[in-house]
């Protein structure tokens, strides 16, 4: 028989050997450099090509169909069509196979992609919100079970909707098996956690360690005297830090990535993965073995479920971000996503000083117009709190003192700078160093809150504006735009945390309310609501950002300098022409000369979102209050 005559489908082994042999080199390059020299060595290679080929055999049809068309569209997640929601299970729908029930609501927004906040076993009492997890393979009972976990992934997939589900990479709750072994002696188990005899090395370590939770976890170890131990808990005490050194620990986190992929998650979110690398004498964070280790499970998961994505979570400044998603000697190989905190701290500065300066110069020089197979995870809000990621150098270049402005932000944003719109409450006060960060949610942010309780109807219309105005830079500025539940509605504080015990040392709990139906329904009952306002004009955006091919994520995104600290300005270029995007972040009318934006690529003068023709008849275009366009 002639080789032309043999079967046009491959056989599973043969594609499980060509994806083995187009990541090999990703894989095998980082995990010698990292592992190599571990005593473990010989037998870990055969037991990682082991856990490969296991999970490929044990994946099912219908997955491995899905891994076939990623494969042929690989910048499926890249598309104008990804809109991203973001939820706890109970919150939004009672339980897992509530989800269900839901997804007509989430396809009339148009989303193609869910964020199940941590849905995996938590430790009882407070499991920091999910991330303090004991068991990897088993759902929050609360929620449901693994069945129903498929079967919502089975159904959100029927829908085009991918699942994304975190997998919390740097530690384990101390109640997670692993770590009550390793509590009762056992040296293996000992090995998957950083602990320390006596307190010579950890008070070394304290000297460049920054705190994460100084208000109720100060400091980055525990003492436990029955273990006589000191174990490395970055988070709160009952997070334990895995050692990433130790090659066993790969295997098991790799083995579960694999479990969830193969139970249908499509994006695995990677949570605190800055951490994941000790190095005396650092921060401990992003070291270049994180990265290492990354690429290495990226490469892995790209071998034996390559329909799944990773999102990178890393809150971090901008330089030290960027190679999450692959640059320089990682370029392509690491995430696919990860959040854009910056955009997020740059709007909400932005908003608060009715000056973009900061925000252009921050957007402009540290990121890049276009990423290799990677792209940005786009946000407001999310379930944390707001840091003032701003540098002093970044200050500077702008005539800010840094200390000074993060300082402001943190004042208006708690809502106790005079004139502040906003309102919301500090998190994780550290008098120590002065640093402040803020909770609450993207409406009360926005002054909602504020306002309605005045009854105030023209601040009303200026905080749904600047709601509108942030989710319409979201979804234009590269990456998948995150609706964080409750946000599309409009939803306000929830004070009610102060009275939960579990919640109420975490202000956080103030922007995780429970999802307001009722609220739902008036803005559908009354669209001239400022929730009516803010859904009907979320879904019209969301809409027009499906129907906007400049916004690929491919597509390079250029910071724009308007020369007017009230506007921020984007272009998309894309072959057939460019996209600008402009945003007035002030409440007073700004002008821009219809010339410029001839210039910087725009033709049509039509604007995407309203549909409408730009311009007046002396050559300028009028942007009133919060004014959001995309002019093609
Ligand atoms: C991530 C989560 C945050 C959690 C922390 C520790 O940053 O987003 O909510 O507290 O990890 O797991």
């Amino acid at each position: 028989m002639s080789p032309l005559d043999s079967p046009a489908a491959l056989t599973d082994s043969e594609i499980f050997d060509l994806r083995y042999a187009r990541s090999r080199e990703d894989l095998w390059s980082m995990l010698d450099r990292l592992y190599g020299n571990h005593p473990g060595y010989d037998s870990f290679r055969p037991a990682l090509d082991a856990t490969l080929r296991r999970a490929w055999t044990e994946r099912r049809p219908g997955l491995k169909r899905l891994d076939m068309m990623r494969d042929l569209e690989p910048d499926w997640f890249q598309r104008p069509g990804m809109i991203g929601y973001v939820f706890y299970i109970d919150r939004f729908a009672g339980d897992l196979r509530g989800v269900i029930d839901k997804l007509d609501y989430l396809a009339e927004l148009g989303v193609t992609y869910v964020h199940f906040m941590p849905c995996l076993k938590p430790r009882p009492g407070d499991s920091d919100g999910g991330y303090s997890v004991m068991d990897y393979r088993a759902i929050n009972p609360a929620y449901g079970d693994m069945a129903d976990f498929e079967a919502v992934t089975e159904a959100c997939r029927a829908r085009g909707i991918s699942v994304c589900v975190d997998m919390v990479v740097n530690h384990t709750a101390k109640e997670h098996a692993w770590a009550q072994k390793a509590r009762a002696g056992d040296p293996k188990y000992r090995d998957y956690y950083l602990m320390f005899e006596d307190a010579r090395l950890p008070q070394e370590y304290e000297r460049t360690l920054i705190e994460i939770f100084p208000d109720n976890a100060p400091g980055s170890f525990t003492w436990y005297p029955d273990m006589q131990r000191h174990v490395w808990t970055t988070f709160n005490e009952h997070q334990w830090d895995l050692n990433w050194a130790n090659p066993q620990v790969f295997l098991e986190i790799l083995d579960i990535m694999l479990f969830l992929a193969n139970k249908g998650v499509e994006v695995l979110r990677l949570d605190a993965v800055a951490f994941m690398w000790k190095r005396m004498g650092t921060k401990c964070q992003s070291e270049p073995e994180v990265h290492m280790l990354l690429q290495a499970l990226r490469a892995a998961t790209r071998i034996a479920a390559p329909s799944v994505i990773h999102l990178e979570e890393a809150i971090v400044g901008p330089e030290e971000m960027l190679p999450y998603l692959g640059r320089g000697e990682h370029d392509g190989k690491e995430g696919n996503l990860a959040y854009h905190n910056s955009l997020m701290v740059q709007f909400w500065s932005a908003l608060a000083a009715r000056d973009t300066r900061l925000m252009t110069h921050v957007m402009a020089t540290h990121f890049p117009p276009v990423l290799s197979n990677a792209t940005y995870a786009t946000y407001l809000r999310c379930h944390d709190d707001i840091g003032w990621a701003v540098t002093d150098e970044d200050a500077a270049a702008v005539g800010l003192n840094g200390f000074l402005h993060r300082a402001f932000l943190a004042d208006f944003y708690e809502g106790v700078f005079p004139g502040s719109f906003a309102q919301g409450e500090l998190f994780q006060h550290n008098p120590d160093t002065g640093d402040k960060r803020n909770s609450g949610t993207t409406a009360s942010l926005a002054g909602l809150e504020r306002a309605s309780l005045g009854g105030d109807t023209q601040n009303i219309g200026l905080a749904v504006d600047r709601i509108l105005m942030g989710h319409a830079l979201i979804a234009c500025s590269g990456g998948i735009p995150l609706l964080y539940m409750g946000d599309e509605v409009a939803m306000l504080n929830d004070y009610g945390y102060h009275d939960v015990p579990d919640h109420a040392h975490d202000s956080r709990w103030l922007h995780r309310p429970v999802m307001d139906w009722d609220r739902v329904e008036l803005a559908r009952a009354a669209p001239e609501s400022a929730p009516g306002q803010v859904f009907a004009g979320l879904k019209t955006l969301l809409a027009r950002r499906v129907e906007t091919p400049e916004l690929h994520a491919a597509r390079p995104c250029e910071v724009l300098d308007t020369g007017n600290p009230a506007l921020f300005a984007l272009a998309r270029r894309a072959p057939t022409g460019s996209l600008v995007c402009l945003f007035n972040f002030t409440e007073s009318w700004q002008v821009i000369p219809l010339d410029w934006l001839r210039a910087q690529g725009a033709s049509s003068m039509v604007d995407v979102l309203s549909q409408a023709p730009v311009g007046d008849s002396q050559g300028m275009m009028p942007l009133p209050p919060y004014a959001r366009v995309w002019i093609r």
